[in-house]
């Protein structure tokens, strides 16, 4: 039976058909419309969505909207450890630092895994022929392709980066990293701009997070740190307002190591400070001194495990604490997210089959022939998707195969 790894694997194939399908755009006539449409799939992110958007965004025939809103992770939580989160989650250090607003422009996230032993390395979707093997240089190409779009006076702009990253040491996981403020309260309608922060940038954030969580199923990872009241955190004030339920909300606490000797965070740890449907994780990121003496993530992450497992207040629930886990938990709850959705997508993928075929016939001629190659590339492997989409209805259900 497939399994959704080999679906998630040849999603990333039709991407990858599509991308260097890209490479045409701009230089044949028939082409560039069928590139054009993809640059937005940037905005939302997720394996299968791209997949969907690929197609449909293209013959522009269906909106899928509604079935895709739901397949990515938001972190949201002011200067809790957000950017911190993400590198421990991938288990590199990538991310642009430095004072001020350093997150500038939304960061989408794909996290793909590959076989052990292979090497790992990062793509930007807008330069999709580089592939890089030294991670500070994807941190200065953050960097650099933010400016590129914001100036360099610093401006905020809700255009995403698009960055996949391909590892043995990840999991499957789409995840969108948000630029934060110093102070604000998050939706509220006083337009208060924060110290040092014109007005516009408060409210272009506050409209590209809403643009974000409004999506009925869209995950949030919110984040709070642990040296500061919980009742106060920006990221259980987003709960509170757009998952008051706490069905779609992870709730992370970071900087345990940080709280006054004596007390703990078992109340929140444990739920009963602020009760979500999901468990609380607890995570131990490095420290700013840490990350100016270039500890490794690797070394971060076994030396989050090993205060887990030490520690006097948490070691009864350290199989269930810190970054590795939670990226298990994120991964397994998107792909139950994406198993509920796959009759309605099915059947949407039946119908772009049928439209790729007509288009074919269409185009025949006027096409390049490597670029003809491509599409039918991409046809032969929507039939594959096709194929283990209705394998896993079949196999899915009833109870489904955990
Ligand atoms: P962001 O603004 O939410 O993206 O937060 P960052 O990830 O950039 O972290 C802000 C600062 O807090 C950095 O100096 C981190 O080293 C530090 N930090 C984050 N998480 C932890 C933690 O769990 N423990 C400690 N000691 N420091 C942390
Ligand atoms: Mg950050
Ligand atoms: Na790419």
């Amino acid at each position: 039976m497939a399994t959704m790894e080999s679906l998630i694997g040849l999603v990333n194939r039709i991407q990858r058909a599509c991308t260097v399908l890209g490479d045409y755009g701009g230089t044949d006539g028939a082409l560039p419309t069928l590139w054009e449409a993809l640059p937005s799939v940037a905005v939302v992110g997720g394996q299968v969505p791209v997949f969907l958007l690929c197609f449909c965004c293209r013959l522009s025939f269906l909106d899928t909207s509604d079935l895709i809103s739901d397949l990515s992770v938001l972190l949201w939580g002011q200067s809790s450890g957000k950017s911190s989160v993400l590198e421990s989650i991938v288990g590199r250090d990538f991310l642009p630092r430095g004072s001020g607003i350093v997150t500038r422009r939304p960061l989408v996230l794909q996290l793909h895994k590959t076989d052990e032993g292979q090497t790992e390395y990062a793509e930007f979707l807008h330069m999709p022929k580089r592939r890089f093997s030294d991670f500070s240089l994807v941190r200065k190409e953050i960097a650099d392709e933010t400016d590129r779009l914001t100036g360099k006076n610093k401006q905020i702009s809700p255009v995403p980066i698009h960055l996949s990253i391909y590892s043995p040491n990840v999991v499957n996981l789409t995840l969108i990293d948000l630029p934060g403020l110093t102070k604000h309260v998050f939706l509220t309608n006083d337009a208060a701009s924060t110290e040092g922060q014109p007005e516009s940038i408060v409210l272009d954030i506050e409209n590209m997070v809403r643009s974000y969580v409004e999506k009925p199923n869209c995950v949030i990872l919110a984040i709070s740190p642990a040296n500061q009241d919980i009742a106060t955190s920006d990221a259980i004030k987003l709960a509170r307002e757009v998952d008051p339920s706490g069905e779609r909300t992870f709730g992370v606490l970071t900087k345990l190591d940080l709280m006054d000797k004596g007390t703990n965070a078992l109340d929140v740890l444990e739920g009963r400070a602020y009760r979500l449907q999901h468990p609380w994780v607890g995570i131990v990121n490095r420290s700013q001194s840490d990350i100016n003496k270039n500890v490794d993530m690797i070394a971060a992450r076994h030396r989050e495990r090993e205060y887990f497992a030490t520690s006097l207040d948490y070691s009864h629930l350290a199989s269930k604490m810190g970054s590795e886990y939670l990226a298990k938990l994120l991964s397994k709850h998107l792909e139950s997210v994406i198993r509920a959705r796959i009759p309605s997508i099915t059947s949407l993928i039946s119908k772009t089959i049928e439209e790729l075929e007509s288009e074919m016939d269409h185009l025949g001629r006027p096409i390049a022939v490597d670029a003809g190659a491509q599409l039918y590339t991409i046809l032969e492997l929507c039939r594959a998707f096709d194929k283990i989409f209705k394998e896993h209805l079949d196999g899915g259900r009833p109870g489904g195969d955990k």
